[in-house]
């Protein structure tokens, strides 16, 4: 089972050389690959930090290339590069940009592969599927190019997609890893933890993103680490917004922008509430389930004096409305 995890990354690692090259050295991939990363503003730098490429477009050029180089198509077809069945195969990112996924060691363990020109018909995003190397819920896109600043800054801003990792790092913060769409697991979070306790969500400025966020928070709270979070203009990212504002910019508004998640909490269900007591009361509650869930209890206090301050109520009452949330937590 070793050597065949051994296996399947070094058919990864061949693919993403394979990718890379073909973006910088092929025709195809430099007039469509490298002209689309040019066109969205990576620079140079940013893609080979990345190790981006690009998969020709056919049926099997790729698979093709790596059987000649003795590559076996039982390991292509694992790792999900090629789909095989009884009486054909293809590529499966055929025509694709490809982002590889690296583990900790730097190892390529995945691939996202984004199409090139938006079609409601297909996916934008595909990815490679579950194998014995790459299990989606524990892998965190840029966490090998992230992890010394992680623990450098003591600090890991976490976003949605591949692109806004890009961007952060070419707007100069590389303290940046991204759950890539998926909904967040704890086991992402714990490998953040060995870097850091100190999380800041920035997710796409949507109603799927503040939703996300809104979950994000008490999974992190639930490891016991600290969390914030950006809330960022309707429709941007922090790809879109990064390029909007410029480096400086982006970051100036990081850190003008950024709040505790009890301040993002009760502002955005504050919104919703105005002097509805009812709708208060489901405000309180709402906002004590992720104190709650704070294994801490001296922090659990601090958030709790907070919370009284900024709603308005008496600590009692958020005490008691602590325990009522864990008797049912339990
Ligand atoms: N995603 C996916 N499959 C899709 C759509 C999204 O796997 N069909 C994942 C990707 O990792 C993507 C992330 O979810 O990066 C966030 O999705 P979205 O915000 O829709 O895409 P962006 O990252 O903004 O991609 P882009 O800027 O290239 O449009
Ligand atoms: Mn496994
Ligand atoms: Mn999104
Ligand atoms: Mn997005
Ligand atoms: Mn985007």
């Amino acid at each position: 089972l070793k050597d065949e995890r051994e296996s399947l990354m070094i058919v990864s690692g061949y693919a993403q050389k394979y990718f890379t090259r073909f973006l910088w050295e092929e025709n195809e991939g430099r007039t469509i690959g490298l002209s689309y990363f040019r066109e969205r503003g990576f620079r140079d730098d940013i893609l080979k930090k990345f190790e981006l490429g690009f998969s020709p477009d056919g049926k099997t050029p790729f698979t093709e290339a790596a059987q000649k180089q003795g590559y076996k198509i039982e390991f292509l077809e694992k790792t999900g590069l090629t789909i095989v069945r009884d009486d054909w195969k293809r590529d499966r990112f055929a025509g694709r940009v490809m982002f590889p996924i690296h583990n900790l060691a730097g190892r390529v363990i995945g691939f996202g592969g984004r199409i090139l020109k938006d079609d409601p018909k297909a996916a934008k995003y595909l990815n490679s599927p579950e194998s014995e190397i790459y299990h989606k819920s524990k892998a965190l896109y840029g966490i090998y190019q992230a992890r010394r600043e992680m623990a450098r800054a003591d600090k890991c801003y976490l976003v949605e997609g591949y692109t806004d990792v890009l961007s952060m790092h070419q707007a100069g913060i590389t303290n940046v890893v991204a759950s890539s769409g998926t909904a967040l697991t704890s086991e992402q979070i714990r490998l953040i933890k060995r870097f850091t306790t100190n999380i800041t969500i920035i997710y796409d400025g949507d109603e799927a993103g503040i939703k996300a966020s809104m979950r994000g928070i008490d999974l992190v709270l639930e490891e016991g680490m600290n969390v914030k979070v950006l809330l960022l203009p309707d429709g941007e990212d922090p790809d879109s917004f990064a390029k909007q504002k410029g480096a400086s910019g982006f970051q100036e508004y990081i850190s003008e922008n950024e709040t505790d998640f009890i301040q993002f909490k009760t502002r955005l269900l504050l919104k919703t509430t105005e002097n509805d007591p009812v709708a208060k009361a489901r405000l309180i509650s709402d906002v004590i389930r992720s104190v709650a869930v704070i294994p801490d209890t001296i922090t659990r206090s601090v958030y709790i004096k907070e919370c009284s301050k900024l709603l308005n109520v008496d600590e009692e009452v958020l005490y008691s409305e602590v325990r009522k949330q864990k008797r049912k937590q339990n």
